[in-house]
């Protein structure tokens, strides 16, 4: 199917906004949780950056279902879910989305559009990720070894193949020329690899992906919110994980952050709405890097068997910690977050009391801010204790029924970060969802 676009329209200055909603801590924060209840809401549902390094899960009806590149706004009978150019496409995970959703009856053909700009990851991108994870040893990132890092390091060394490349002639040639570079790569490591067993997936899994509409997904985006259609991009990973706000070099290879949405999808910043940070109750953080609240002893252990808090990709187990305000507030302030959602609260509900992170001690100073570095020989949190609820939440349905406590928790994180929380989530269920 081609597009047509109206150029008369996209000069109306008059179109919708689009609302952005993200993770603001370092991921999983249930962005796939939330992006799924919100989907009646709207009628576009955008990934803007990011891979199969993501795992957004949704649960509905008894049903769990993980997705690493496809929107989650899929099971929603009309909503149309577009990957942005921003977004990274392994087409073989691409694939077994696809089949999964196919056995669960759910018909993606109409409703799911690609960015002809999107890049692909290439098998010898994912090769070079690890080669280079082993190569760092015990400084490595702990990337999920998705190939995210050496596609985004081909996307900006002008470099990369894009899903629009697929439909022309030289496809073939672009792809042995990019791998060519890659074997060259791949020599400087002490790295085996069988590219041979890898590449007849991918090629089949890139006709697959043929079945599938390739567009320009700017001018269908802002012809859409000019005939006044409600537009919501989603995030992947989170705020501290942003390339240039997270804490680096532990990050992931995009911006994850409010901006990475304009770039990600081609929505000028005048056309972004609200802006909707998702975080948990508590941290967690997958993967290498700075903690400053992390929990490395059976307090942490609990919250994470209590928060099943093993990663929707790898499986890894997340480190676990307690909220952290300055980092909080670090990432309202860079996303511009106007409405706030908090995820996980009944994880805490085992908790006689519960600490909050609201300053740091830098070199002995007291700071209540997120500083450039946040390693733990420069800085420690400084914690506050609150009152716990001690309350299964898993069964309330409405803002009345929560426990006084956790509306003193609720209230004191929107006095220190200045914005309010307008969702409570008290269970992974569509359901469990309170509307504060
Ligand atoms: P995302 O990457 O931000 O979409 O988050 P993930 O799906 O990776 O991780 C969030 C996990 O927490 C998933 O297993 C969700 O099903 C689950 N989850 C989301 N919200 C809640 C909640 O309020 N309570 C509980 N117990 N689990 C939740
Ligand atoms: P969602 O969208 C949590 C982490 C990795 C690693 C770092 C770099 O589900 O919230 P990469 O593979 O991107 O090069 O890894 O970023 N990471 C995530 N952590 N949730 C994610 O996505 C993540 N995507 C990447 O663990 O530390
Ligand atoms: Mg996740």
């Amino acid at each position: 199917m081609t597009f047509a676009f109206n150029l008369n329209l996209l000069l109306n200055k008059k179109a919708m906004k689009a609302d952005v909603l993200l993770g603001l801590q370092w991921g999983d924060e249930g962005k796939g949780k939330i992006v799924d209840v919100l989907t009646p809401d709207y009628d576009i549902i955008a990934r803007f950056q990011g891979g199969p390094n993501a795992g957004h899960t949704l649960e509905f009806n008894g049903i769990k279902h993980v997705l690493h590149t496809i929107p989650s706004g899929i099971f929603h009978p009309t909503a149309i879910n577009i990957v942005g150019n921003g977004v990274v496409i392994d087409p073989v995970i691409f694939k077994k989305e696809l089949d999964a959703l196919t056995k669960l009856g759910v018909d993606f053909k109409s409703k799911l559009l690609i960015s002809k700009r999107a890049h692909l990851i290439l098998p010898t991108h994912r090769l070079i990720d690890a080669a280079s994870e082993a190569a760092k040893g015990k400084n490595k990132i702990g990337s999920t070894l998705k190939g995210i890092g050496p596609t985004y390091m081909d996307k900006t060394g002008r470099n990369g193949l894009r899903i629009g490349d697929i439909e022309t002639k030289e496809f073939k040639e672009k792809y042995d020329t990019l791998v060519e570079k890659h074997k060259q790569l791949l020599s400087f490591y002490n790295f085996d690899y069988n590219l041979q067993e890898l590449e007849p997936t991918w090629f089949e899994a890139i006709e697959s992906l043929k079945e599938l509409q390739f567009v320009d997904t700017e001018h269908y985006l802002n012809t859409a919110m000019v005939s006044g259609k409600r537009v919501l991009a989603e995030g992947a990973q989170g705020s501290l994980l942003d390339i240039d706000f997270g804490s680096y070099p532990f990050v992931t290879s995009s911006n994850t952050i409010c901006a990475g949405a304009c770039n990600g999808l081609g929505i000028a910043p005048n056309k972004i709405g609200n802006v909707i940070g998702i975080f948990k109750a508590y941290c967690t953080r997958v993967g290498s890097g700075p903690f400053p609240t992390e929990l490395e002893d059976e307090v942490g252990e609990k919250i994470r068997q209590i928060g099943r808090e093993f990663g929707s990709t790898t499986g890894r187990p997340r480190r676990t910690g307690w909220l952290d305000i300055p980092a909080l507030k670090y990432a309202v302030m860079v996303n511009g977050v106007t409405e706030l959602m908090m995820m996980k609260a009944d994880i805490l509900s085992d908790f006689e009391t519960i600490e909050v992170c609201t300053h740091y001690n830098f070199n002995g100073q007291v700071i209540d801010y997120l500083p450039y570095n946040i390693d733990p020989n420069y800085i420690k949190p400084i914690t506050t204790t609150l009152k716990g609820w001690n309350k299964d939440l898993t069964a309330i349905e409405n803002k009345n029924d929560l426990p006084n406590e956790l509306m003193e928790y609720v209230r004191f994180i929107e006095k220190a970060v200045d914005t309010k929380i307008s969702i409570v989530s008290v269970g992974p269920d569509r359901k469990q969802t309170i509307r504060m």
